[in-house]
């Protein structure tokens, strides 16, 4: 980073001095015009349809939104028709990276904007489009003042395990191994993220043996088996798995059971979706507790011919710790996943983003339009105050 020790003093002394005073950055009421134009871009990223799979048209849209507002931008392919957009001005490899996703959940719901109530709302809207529109306004804005130090990422696949995020990670031809700061886009509330749980899926599978139901002896009930099995699992969920003052306890859901084909026929197979929402620990830990308290059941299902199995999905991950040293911004923690352990490298990591995760995924996905005016000035107000450049930008100015 290019900013000297000296600097870094003046600006320490500088907000010191300031404390009762607000910043220059906090006394800017969002311009009428950047007001338009952050709704004119969320509309029309809400409007193109892009849940997960399918971000081919609100990728190729922004990637043309963002050159004719010149930036570079590169795409990375990441499957068929599937593109990460990298944008930036003048340099490749810069300080900060500021970074979301433009995929959704399904189904997809049309944008709308309620002009006497300020509501806007649509699939997106909140997840994560309002981060996305408002990242890049005020990204826009600061361009100048920080020499182009900055660049903007936009990621598919967020909602389904974040293939979008790992290829970035892994990307060839990436900028840099390390940014000084990235700044990830989620509905917070606009708050500052401390961490957020650690996740582990898997799904049980049990093998059977059908039988006619008045015969149930000559079978093997796979649906008898999962019931016991998630009895088990039940109690390892109340008592066994592991919390923390930070994240409160561990979570298991069962998302998902399917099991057997009609009334009248001992079930063949059966099988359940679980999630695990870590407060602590690791997701071998989680794994390990799982296979143990499912070992009994285990063991009786192949002495009767059947069996059960565990398929992971992925590796997880532990309890992810955010930095939120802002002290200006109110703090929170939240029980959602997010791309940000999936960014390799070594950099400090803020989360911050407008609107409630509490509707994200919901039929009424909505946020007020001054929530997303404000969440513009938070962006700039973050993106200056994690980077230790707003001195350098009020010399400027
Ligand atoms: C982009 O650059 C061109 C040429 O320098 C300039 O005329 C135009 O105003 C710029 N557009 C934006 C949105 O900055
Ligand atoms: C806007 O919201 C208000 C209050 O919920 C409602 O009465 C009105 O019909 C809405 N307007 C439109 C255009 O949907
Ligand atoms: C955590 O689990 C314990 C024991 O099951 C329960 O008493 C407590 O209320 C739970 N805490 C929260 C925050 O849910
Ligand atoms: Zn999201």
């Amino acid at each position: 980073m290019f900013v000297s020790l000296a600097l870094v003093a003046l600006a320490a002394s500088r907000a010191a001095a300031c404390k009762q005073t607000p910043t220059l950055v906090d006394d800017v009421l969002l311009p009428e015009a950047d007001s338009a134009e952050l709704l004119y871009l969320h509309r029309k990223l809400v409007e193109t349809e892009s849940i997960t799979g399918n971000e081919g048209d609100v990728g190729q849209w922004l990637s043309s939104y963002l050159r004719d507002k010149n930036f570079t931008v590169e795409t990375q392919q990441v499957s068929e028709n599937r593109y990460n957009l990298l944008a930036y001005g003048s340099k490749r490899s810069t300080t900060v990276l500021v970074s979301s996703h433009i995929d959704t959940v399904p189904p997809y719901w049309p944008y709308y904007h309620n002009k006497t109530t300020g509501v806007i709302g649509g699939r997106g809207s909140v997840d994560a489009k309002g981060s996305a529109a408002a990242q890049i306004i005020a990204v826009q804005a600061l361009r100048e003042h920080l020499r182009d130090d900055l660049s903007l990422l936009f990621v598919v696949g967020e909602e389904t395990g974040g293939d979008g995020m790992r290829a970035f990670s892994s990307w060839s031809e990436r900028p840099q191994p390390n940014y000084e700061v990235v700044i990830f886009g989620e509905p917070t509330e606009g708050k500052l993220v401390c961490g957020h749980k650690g996740i582990l899926s898997f799904t049980l599978h049990i093998k059977g043996k059908a039988a006619h139901s008045g015969y149930p002896w000559l079978g093997v009930s796979a649906n008898d088996v999962l019931t016991e099995a998630l009895a088990k699992l039940l109690e390892l969920r109340a008592n066994g798995l592991p919390w923390s003052e930070k994240y409160g306890n561990t979570t298991m859901n069962f998302g998902k059971i399917a099991g057997g084909v009609a009334g009248n026929v001992v079930a063949e197979t059966a099988s359940a979706n679980i999630a695990v929402r870590l407060a602590a620990g690791t997701p071998s830990d989680v794994r390990g507790l799982v296979i143990s308290a499912l070992s009994d059941v285990k063991a009786r299902v192949e002495k009767q011919g059947g069996g059960l199995g565990i398929e992971w999905a992925g590796e997880g991950y532990p309890p992810v710790n955010i930095d939120c040293d802002i002290k200006s911004f109110d703090t929170l923690t939240v029980n959602y996943g997010t791309d940000v352990p999936l960014l390799a490298g070594e950099h400090r990591r803020y989360l911050y983003g407008p609107g409630s995760i509490l509707v994200a995924h919901s039929d009424h996905e909505a946020l007020k339009k001054k929530e997303l005016e404000q969440a513009v000035l938070d962006y700039r107000r973050l993106i200056l105050e994690a980077s230790r450049m707003d001195h350098q930008y009020q010399q400027e100015l």
